[in-house]
């Protein structure tokens, strides 16, 4: 569950943390990259591409279910063309999941083909994950690895901390993920991480968050959320979001003594009805912005 929650990210522990990172790659052959395909920017690590340098990495753009398809598919080409395959997958239904074998040898091709040469029938390739809290790294581990992850963790002599699980034959993946933390000091990159549900929104002023998710859905008009809190004829763009949420509260009936709208239950209901996709796939972040 969140770690993000219970792990104290103090510059110590950033450290430490980043110093088993660099022990594990170490050991492996390439990094799975996984990101929030709604947050892009703001789910990565800023400090990641130092920590990793050159290794060989590929993206998993994971919960892409509730991310905008158009915007994923931008995502795509913009790190095709750095050279790193983004594969979209939705590690909750397991969808898009059969491209990380052939995308990890394809970004490996060359060092492949190197150890053939030397000699190595059939080398084995090891892969680690990582990413930042929340993000689905458990989800994919255990989607991945289903029985084969129980096996390897019975097996005498392995200590914790380094344990393998084969994934087809001389493919293996690190069993512990590599988390990271994110830029939380910058203040759009918290509240993304809240809408999506990465932070706790305890940490925040719940209709503050409310607002600023609704200054974003109301210039993409969703059919789902107009339609959901019957907006049709509401000139929803002009209003202000402090506006936009009294209004949605009034039309659920959410009212106080005095005939007041009740913007803190309507604010934790527009989040949790966007958490659960029941306004529609949004996209926070795209690629040059
Ligand atoms: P972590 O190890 O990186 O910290 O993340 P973890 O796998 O624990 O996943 C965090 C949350 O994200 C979980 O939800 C998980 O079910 C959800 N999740 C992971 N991958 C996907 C995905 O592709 N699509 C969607 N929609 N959700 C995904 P949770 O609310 O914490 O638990 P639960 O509701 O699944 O019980």
């Amino acid at each position: 569950m969140s770690e993000m929650q219970n792990i104290q990210w103090f510059p110590g522990h950033m450290t430490k943390t980043k110093r088993q990172i660099q022990a594990s790659l170490k050991l492996v052959d390439a990094v799975a990259e996984i990101i929030d395909a709604r947050i892009p920017v703001s789910s990565r690590n800023p400090d990641l591409d130092s920590i990793i340098q050159n290794k060989p990495r590929v993206v998993l753009m994971n919960k892409c279910d509730m991310a905008n398809p158009s915007a994923t598919q931008k995502w795509i080409n913009y790190y095709s063309e750095k050279g790193i395959p983004a594969i979209p997958v939705d590690c909750k239904s397991g969808k898009g999941l059969n491209k990380f074998v052939p995308a990890v040898n394809d970004v490996l091709k060359e060092k492949i083909e190197r150890l053939k040469e030397k000699g190595m029938k059939n080398p084995t390739i090891r892969v680690m994950i990582v990413g930042i809290p929340n993000v689905g790294k458990s989800t994919f581990i255990n989607r991945i690895a289903g029985n084969n992850r129980a096996k390897a963790e019975d097996k005498p002599g392995v200590t914790r901390g380094n344990q393998w699980f084969t994934l087809k034959k001389g493919f293996e993946v690190l069993d512990t993920p590599g988390v990271l933390w994110p830029k939380f000091e910058d203040k759009t990159v918290g509240e993304r991480l809240a809408f999506t549900g990465a932070v706790k929104d305890q940490v925040m002023d719940i209709e503050l968050l409310a607002m600023r998710l609704l200054d974003f859905l109301k210039t993409e008009k969703n059919p789902l959320f107009v339609e959901r809190f019957k907006l049709q004829n509401e000139n929803i763009v002009q209003m202000e979001s402090y506006e936009l949420l009294e209004l949605i509260g009034k039309k659920r009936g959410m009212l106080i003594s005095g005939g007041e709208i009740d913007t803190e239950r309507a604010a934790i209901m527009l989040l949790d009805e966007y958490r659960s996709a029941k306004l529609g796939k949004y996209t926070f972040e795209l690629p040059g912005e």
